[in-house]
């Protein structure tokens, strides 16, 4: 084993579900945009014949290095630092429309978690930093110091989902400047009790990571490009954490645009460019969570993108 095999920690979440919904031509070209530490990768890999060919994307490089090291030379396997919101523009232009298989493991990996340096965790004490990539230039530190009152608190109600947002976002501004993820904690701790604090720290974190990635609006590109790069019948399959990403996902599976709204033709004929193959949601068995108690929130969702327009009689 190699020393990025044993550093790089991550258990894949519903690997086998995913990869049997994704690969239904083993001679296709698959998309992993996740490719964190090249667990769903290996999987895929094994699903294909020799003229399958697979791209891993991620905008982080300690993945990518390790997902290299992992799938060793593979001919089949090639992969792209960057981020996944910039599909299109990322992959050759000759592959557009030609893709079989689109894979969205999203979030963050429990590597990059349990680096404390980089700043995603409450658990131990670093700078404030959260960016999954060095692509990408604000910093957690950044949106906590110098963000208004009102952005940190429409940031910590609309994507950490915490209803004392006015609370904690008063407090962030009295004790700037703050400058670890201990602080951090401290300062939420402070205003929230309760058997709930926990919670709050979790939500709050949650929040400004996703302020400092863009991870709404990046999921909101890479499924409608998704569109663009897939054949007729390729297939997307989206694993989520939380539910603003599920919502995302499930709208976009429904209608084929992020308003969720089916639009229709002259004579009322249904015009979806996608239809959803997963009946409701997939989640990970009680045997899955014990075994790997981060996967306990994920839900997979599938699509396919279609020919005609359905006509819906
Ligand atoms: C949950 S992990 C994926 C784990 C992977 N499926 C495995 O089995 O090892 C998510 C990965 O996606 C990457 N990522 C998240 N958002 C991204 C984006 N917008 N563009 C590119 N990579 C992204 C993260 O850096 C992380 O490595």
């Amino acid at each position: 084993m190699t020393k990025h095999e044993t550093e790089y920690k991550h258990v894949p979440v519903l690997l086998n579900e995913s990869v049997e919904q994704l690969v239904t031509d083993p001679g296709g070209i698959y998309v992993d945009c996740t490719l964190g530490g090249g667990g769903h990768a290996l999987e895929i890999l094994s699903h294909l014949n020799n003229n399958g060919q697979l791209i891993g994307i991620d905008q982080d490089d300690e993945a990518l290095e390790a997902a290299r090291t992992r799938i060793g030379n593979d001919s089949r396997f090639s992969s792209i630092k960057g981020n996944f919101g910039y599909l299109s523009r990322l992959l050759p232009p000759e592959i557009h429309g030609e893709v079989s298989g689109i894979l969205l493991d999203l979030g963050v990996s429990t590597h990059q978690i349990s680096q404390g340096e980089r700043g995603f965790s409450f658990q131990e004490d670093g700078p404030l930093d959260m960016r999954m990539s060095n692509l990408r230039g604000v910093s957690a530190h950044q949106v906590v110091n110098e963000y208004s009152y009102e952005d940190l608190r429409d940031i910590i109600f609309h994507y950490g989902e915490e209803r004392l947002s006015r609370q904690i976002a008063s407090k962030i501004i009295e004790e700037r400047p703050v400058e670890t993820t201990g602080e951090l904690r401290d300062i939420i701790e402070s205003v929230v009790h309760g058997p709930h604090q926990i919670k709050s720290v979790a939500r709050v974190f949650q929040g400004i990571r996703i302020e400092v990635n863009r991870e709404l609006d990046m999921l909101r590109e890479v499924l409608e490009q998704s569109l663009e790069v897939l054949k007729i019948g390729g297939r997307i399959v989206a694993i989520s954490y939380h539910s603003l990403e599920d919502r995302i996902v499930k709208r976009f599976f429904k209608a084929g645009n992020h308003q969720g709204k089916i639009e229709k033709d002259f004579y009322g004929h249904e015009l979806t460019p996608i239809k959803s193959l997963s009946n409701g949601i997939i989640r990970p068995t009680d045997e899955e969570v014990e075994r790997n108690p981060a996967a306990r929130s994920a839900k997979m969702r599938v699509a396919e993108k279609i020919d005609q327009p359905e006509v819906q009689t």
